[in-house]
């Protein structure tokens, strides 16, 4: 379902529109250079409790405090020097901290799942941004698509994901980034990166002069209740580390595919349009990472059975989307 009306324009109006609604408990979605947010008055329970409702989110799982500007964070957060020379050098952008909460900072336990941490990230998106700072109050803000499923990169998408179950959602064009912020745990004694992001643990480790580590969640048992979710994931099923493409498979391609053939005759340069995407014919991860979320949308509206994913190299920003393309692939398997 497609309305059309419901997008906005980020117009002073349309801002105001969306400040007013978060004033009186409602969510917003809204646009960050990552991927759209579905937000709400971070210290009003009642409105972020509605964030888990639409979403059908396990309340375990705790969101992202979105601020203005790292000082209206320092009111909840408490920050050290690490994430103090972090935010100089990264924010505002697509790098959420983990951090200790401060005593009764007001932020709603629903935030947080009850932990005495909170996550928390300055967005580099304008209209973002302009909303947090005219309602004067930090946002909560989850990716604005249901529980499980592709996190939306462009506002029609949040319109797919929940029809008329929000009132509007603030345009912003595509999402510059792709992909979620790299989240960062502060309050362990090593830096430990929760979540790859377009920031990587090199870009982390050349501010801070230290070892960043990194566990591959999803090579690894689940440890905890929160890493068995359901993340990422298309409907149709996706196979990694293809090299050729079967009779009933649409593409997700990486670099060239002049050479590549497909299994029953014919070659992949003259798949039909709703047959293939290729991620960067020039083999660019962050022009990879920009379209990941958006080309997996489109083959699975193709009428392809499943979807085969061309390698992707494990190295820079290649490290999150192939830590997103493993998790779409396992959350189907079980
Ligand atoms: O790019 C982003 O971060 C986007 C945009 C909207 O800003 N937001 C986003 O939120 O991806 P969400 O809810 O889809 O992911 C938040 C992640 C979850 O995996 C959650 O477990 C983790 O952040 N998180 C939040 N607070 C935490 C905390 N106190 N401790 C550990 N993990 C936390
Ligand atoms: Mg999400």
């Amino acid at each position: 379902m497609l309305t059309k009306h419901m997008i906005l324009e980020p117009t002073d109006i349309n801002i105001q529109k969306a400040v007013a609604a978060l004033r009186a408990g409602q969510l917003v979605a809204f646009p960050t250079e990552t991927v759209y947010g579905l937000g709400a008055h971070a210290c009003d329970g009642v409105a972020v409790a509605k964030i888990f409702a639409l979403k059908n989110r396990p309340q375990i799982n705790p969101l992202i405090t979105h601020g203005a500007d790292q000082d209206m964070l320092e009111d909840y957060a408490i920050f050290d020097e690490r994430a103090r020379a972090l935010a100089a050098q990264f924010w505002p952008g697509p790098l959420s901290f983990i951090l200790r909460l401060k005593e009764k900072s007001g932020i709603s336990d629903l935030v947080t799942a009850g932990l005495p941490t909170i996550g928390v990230r300055v967005p580099a998106h304008k209209v973002a941004r302009d909303v947090i700072a005219a309602l004067g109050a930090p946002v909560a803000a989850p990716s604005a698509n249901i529980s499980g499923r592709l996190s939306p990169t462009a506002a029609h998408h949040v319109i797919e994901e929940f029809g008329d179950k929000i009132s509007f959602v603030l345009a912003g064009g595509v999402a510059d980034v792709g992909l979620e912020s790299t989240i960062l745990d502060l309050t362990t004694h090593a830096p430990t990166i929760l979540r790859p992001g377009a920031i990587t643990a090199t870009d982390i480790e050349l501010v801070l002069n230290e070892k960043i580590s990194y566990e591959d969640h999803t090579t690894l048992t689940p440890k905890s209740p929160g890493q068995l979710l359901r993340h990422y994931a298309p409907r149709k099923k996706l196979r990694l580390h293809a090299v050729d493409v079967d009779e009933n498979e649409a593409l997700l391609a990486f670099g060239s595919t002049r050479f590549m053939a497909a299994r029953h005759g014919g070659a992949v340069k003259n798949f039909p349009h709703d047959r293939i995407r290729n991620l960067s014919e020039a083999g660019d991860l962050y022009e990879a990472a920009a379209y990941l979320f958006r080309y997996l949308r489109e083959l699975d509206q193709s009428p392809y059975q499943s979807i085969a994913v061309m390698d992707v190299p494990k190295k820079g920003v290649g490290i999150a989307i192939n830590d997103r393309l493993q998790r779409a692939a396992k959350a189907q398997e079980s």
